[in-house]
């Protein structure tokens, strides 16, 4: 079968505000394809109790607030059918069928299941569930027949998993699901306040609802070229966290004279960080206004899981039929 021709699909989870850092690796991307693709965004709520299992109640209170974060962005529900999987149980059966022929050699093998189980050694993980999730998330796609899957490269190697998994129910079942595509972003990767991976937990994040008044300390506080230990002393912008940020979100036209100011010790780092200043609040009005208009509305993301479930329903059962009658389920 040929993809549905420009439909995407693509999922977070649900366990925390969302920063710029996701703002920049995957949701940027999604607000750009919804004007000319078919957009299936979710929030992957089964696939955070993969590793919540234990307190899941934590899961149902991050749902709106994503979808509040999505909306705030850009994403508009008029473009694109937003929707929360574990509303739409046939991602479920799904996954059930095509775990009875995904060998378990390729989820063992999978890198992100040994670095996951690693990193949240405190965390039990040595469940069905979360070795399976990977074929959670093969299902979520192929069930929508997509030609791509914009993601973060973190997410590579399931959407490998995903083209094997389908490329094997073809061969058992006859062609039936296009093999998907990965989309990444052509933006350079935005690093924490620290200069690690932006991450919540390490607390090196600014969040999308983030107000001015605490993002200013955060910035203040950010380390720059060390070696700038006064502002005499000449910097070097590509070692400084301060730039990639300046890169992102300050007018393009400035940067040189940023670049040149810093090499040259002609300015120092303190304007630098105000300019950031500057440049983030520019850049985050928008998605402020945004979030407070929905905040003002208690409905709004209730009505908006409402209509993308039902449509997301509507194309899944869709592909379930036919899944049913090709392998004789179809009583
Ligand atoms: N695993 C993804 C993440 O952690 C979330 C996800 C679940 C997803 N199902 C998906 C992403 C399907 C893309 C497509 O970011």
């Amino acid at each position: 079968m040929t993809p549905v021709s420009k439909r995407i699909v693509s999922g977070m989870r649900p366990t925390g505000p969302l920063h710029l850092g996701h703002y920049f690796g995957v949701l940027k991307n999604w607000i750009a394809l919804q004007e000319d693709h078919q957009c299936f965004l979710f929030v992957a709520d089964w696939h955070a109790l993969t590793s919540e299992y234990a307190d899941p109640k934590k899961i149902k209170g991050f749902v709106p607030g994503l979808v509040l974060d999505w909306v705030a962005a850009g994403l508009n529900p008029d473009k694109c059918v937003i929707f929360q999987q574990s509303q739409v149980k046939a991602h479920a059966e799904l996954h059930l069928l095509l775990s009875m022929a995904t060998p378990l050699g390729w989820l063992e093998r999978c890198p992100t299941y040994k670095e996951i189980k690693q990193e949240l050694a405190l965390k039990d993980l040595n469940t069905y569930g979360f070795l399976g999730y990977p074929v959670l998330m093969a299902s979520d796609i192929l069930i929508y027949r997509p030609g791509a899957v914009p993601v973060g490269q973190d997410q590579l190697p399931h959407l490998e998993l995903t083209r094997e998994i389908a490329r094997r129910f073809n061969a058992i079942n006859g062609e039936f699901f296009p093999e998907p595509a990965a989309m990444l972003t052509a933006d350079p990767k935005l690093p924490g306040l620290d200069g690690r991976k932006m991450s919540k937990s390490y607390g090196n994040a600014i969040a999308l609802g983030d107000s001015l008044d605490q993002i200013k300390p955060k910035i203040m506080s950010m380390l720059t070229d060390i070696r700038r230990a006064r502002k005499s002393d000449p910097g070097d912008p590509e070692v400084c966290n301060l730039y990639p940020y300046h890169k992102l979100m300050t007018e393009a036209e400035r940067l040189p004279a940023i670049e040149e100011g810093c090499r040259k010790a002609t300015w120092g780092c303190v304007d630098c960080k105000k300019l950031l200043i500057e440049s983030l609040a520019r850049f985050l009005e928008p998605l402020h206004a945004r979030r407070a208009k929905l905040e003002a509305d208690p409905d709004s993301v209730r009505d908006i899981l409402a209509t993308g479930n039902a449509k997301a329903v509507q194309e899944a059962e869709a592909t379930m039929a036919e899944v049913r009658r090709l392998l004789n389920f179809d009583f």
